[in-house]
């Protein structure tokens, strides 16, 4: 995996996820909607049904509306609420209403015009309405870009807890415009990048050399570094979706930094706001700080991983406020706890992650301590 050597100019071509008869195509395009809605249109047998927000649609669904209709597209738009409130089964049962209503048939195509809310919610309608009809994910945020729309996991909220009623299903096309991030608000923006950084740590020492030196870039939306390091990022969740599509094994790794961020969601005022990202970029130093404690990775690497998170513009200690036992509560109530023992995912170097489930609970206390907590 260092074909992304920081010499190599990244391509614009087509990327493929392995996943025998359910293989797709990740496309990029650099504003380029009418390219865009030509691909889309090649998968569209019959009528479409677009999901999105009025956030969203108003920042860019116009010109993408316009291209779909001078390309004779024959589609519907459906609005769902703002936020991850909206990933509900009520939001996916006005959507089933909306199609039957509009009889939409077996060759409809479902398509998820937005962030990781609207495409987990679209792609569960699209796996269940009718017991599955095509979809296409067209996102809009960095993490849908280089996470949430690949690898076939969709579903919704339930009140007992995020993502526990979903479905394992494809999308036949995924469709990446990066000018579309143009629009999106810095928070979300940068969040995004800790799913990024999460790459190299996990899987790609060159990927973060490459972003030692080019996050600024990369973060200002300048199309080379941006195109590399969202295309590197697809290839690495493709590899590993890939190994293990229905997460038996290697997809867990993928979780690192996440069992933090969870627990630190699920505290104070990150419960209230839309914090995943900067909760990860807090997770990641954690887990990285914690390897070291065990000796298993280096105080030089730990460092560099601090630095680039922190010119990335995300945190890396805990707010203030937050109590370590609360932390580790929310820890503990993690649904990827396995038979009782936490299991953390740990980088041994930059580019290579394995799992721990032998730690004990007053380390994990010192470190969330070390960390800010109190
Ligand atoms: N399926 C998976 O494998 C997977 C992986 C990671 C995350 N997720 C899920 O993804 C969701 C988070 O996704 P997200 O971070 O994209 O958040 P999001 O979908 O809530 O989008 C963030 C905000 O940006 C707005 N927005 C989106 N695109 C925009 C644009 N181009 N311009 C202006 N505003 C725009 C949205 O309306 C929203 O307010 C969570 O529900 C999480 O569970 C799923
Ligand atoms: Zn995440």
């Amino acid at each position: 995996m260092t074909e992304s050597g920081n010499a190599t100019k990244a391509s614009w071509d087509p990327l493929r996820v392995d996943l025998g008869e359910r293989s797709y195509d990740i496309r990029f395009y650099n504003n380029a909607t009418d390219a865009l809605v030509a691909d889309i249109k090649a998968l569209c047998p019959e009528r479409a049904f677009v999901v999105t927000n009025e956030t969203i649609w108003s920042a860019q669904g116009e010109r993408f509306g316009a291209a779909m209709q001078a390309a004779g597209v024959d589609f519907t738009t459906a609005m769902v609420g703002d936020g991850e409130k909206y990933k509900t089964l009520d939001s996916a049962s006005a959507l089933y209403d909306r199609l039957l209503e509009e009889r939409f048939s077996r060759r409809a195509t479902v398509i998820a015009f937005g962030g990781g809310v609207i495409g987990d919610l679209a792609g569960f309608v699209a796996a269940t309405f009718l017991r599955g009809v095509r979809f296409i994910q067209v996102p809009t945020t960095v993490v849908a870009m280089v996470d949430s729309s690949i690898g076939g996991k969709t579903g919704v909220d339930h009140r007992l807890g995020k993502n526990l009623i979903g479905a394992f299903y494809q999308p036949a096309l995924v469709a990446v415009d990066l000018a579309y991030l143009k629009t999106l608000d810095d928070h979300n923006r940068h969040g995004g990048f800790a799913e990024i950084i999460k790459y190299g740590v996990i899987y790609d020492a060159a990927l973060f050399d490459y972003l030692e030196k080019n996050v600024t870039r990369a973060l200002k939306l300048e199309s080379e570094p941006l195109l590399h390091v969202t295309r590197r990022s697809c290839e690495i969740k493709a590899a590993v979706v890939g190994q293990d599509e229905f997460e038996g094994g290697l997809r867990a790794i993928l979780n690192f930094g996440h069992t933090f961020a969870h627990a630190i969601e699920s505290v104070g005022e990150y419960k209230e706001r839309q914090f995943h990202g900067q909760a990860v970029a807090i997770g990641m130093v954690a887990a990285g700080e914690l390897a070291c404690r065990l000796g298993m990775f280096s105080a030089g690497e730990q460092a560099r991983l601090v630095k680039l998170i922190e010119t990335a513009g995300l945190p890396t200690r805990i707010p203030e406020g937050m109590k370590a036992e609360q932390i580790v509560e929310g820890m503990k109530s993690d649904k990827k706890v396995v038979s009782g023992r936490q299991r953390f995912v740990l980088p041994t170097r930059l580019g290579e992650v394995v799992l721990r489930d032998d730690v004990e609970t007053p380390a994990v206390l010192k470190l969330l301590r070390d960390l800010g907590a109190t």
